[in-house]
């Protein structure tokens, strides 16, 4: 069976930890859901990760919906998170409501995502029938007026303005809350003060949930990773050793041998 937001809130009351990962295509989400991820997020990384962008802007419906659909189709067991792109629920609530219907409709996504504190946004969706998923603290779309990927509420005032958002979006239906880059402390009080849970990246270990972009925890980046990235693999040191074979089997007319061929 499915997870569905139901399951999520049974894991805060239980006091489960759960994990998140990103997914961008059909077959890691297979993989991730066999493994037993029970959430996969659709995230906006996608514009990074695998589009080649320099930030999260640039991503559009369009490269969402086609990339939402391929996980999804890769899933059986997981609950699956459409992250929304910039521009797509900053408009206006009609804009954004009609852009979520589209992850549900045309991408079979079992959820949507909004980056702040968009109270309305997420009443009207979650009134339609629309699973929201809030997240705050660093919220990579607003880069430039963040001034940077900066840790965010390090300041009483800001934590209490996080925590007073947290509320409201948790009063306005959201069935989790992703807190990306925010002192651990900070996390944990306002992990403690909702019935939602709380998911966590680089927001220490007081929250409900962790989730980490699949990228970072396989190592296949090539740059600097921020500090809270855990690397579980180094698929990039594997990738490169494996083609460097194959094109070393080939340059030297080892590969396709006897085995490998037909008769
Ligand atoms: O886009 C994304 O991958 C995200 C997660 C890092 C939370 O928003």
């Amino acid at each position: 069976m499915r997870v569905t937001i139901r399951d999520l809130s049974r894991f805060k009351s239980e006091q489960r930890r759960f994990t998140v990962l990103t997914a961008y295509d059909h077959l890691t989400a297979s993989i991730l859901d066999e493994a037993g991820i029970p959430v996969l997020l659709v995230g906006d990384s996608l514009g990074q990760v695998v589009l080649g962008y320099e930030n999260t802007i640039p991503v559009t419906m369009q490269e969402m919906l086609h990339h939402t659909a391929a996980v999804v189709r890769g899933t059986r067991k997981a609950l699956v998170v459409a992250d929304m792109p910039f521009g797509s629920y900053q408009g206006s609530i009609a804009e954004g409501f009609s852009n979520a219907i589209r992850f549900l409709k045309e991408a079979g996504a079992h959820a949507v995502k909004v980056e702040g504190a968009r109270v309305e946004l997420a009443q009207t969706l979650v009134d339609h029938g629309i699973p929201v998923m809030a997240h705050l603290g660093l919220t990579p779309q607003s880069v430039h007026a963040l001034g940077g990927y900066r840790v965010q509420a390090r300041t009483q005032e800001s934590a209490d303005r996080l925590q007073s958002d947290a509320l409201s979006m948790e009063k306005a239906g959201a069935c989790a809350l992703v807190l990306e880059a925010i002192p651990a402390e900070v996390a944990t009080a306002v992990s403690s003060s909702l019935t939602i849970p709380t998911i966590g990246i680089g927001a220490g270990s007081g929250c409900d949930a962790q989730v980490m972009v699949i990228t970072d925890l396989l190592g296949m980046d090539s740059g600097v990773s921020p500090k809270f990235v855990k690397r579980y693999a180094n698929l990039r040191e594997t990738i490169t050793g494996a083609v460097q074979s194959f094109r070393d089997d080939v340059e030297s007319g080892k590969y396709p041998d006897e085995q490998h061929s037909y008769r």
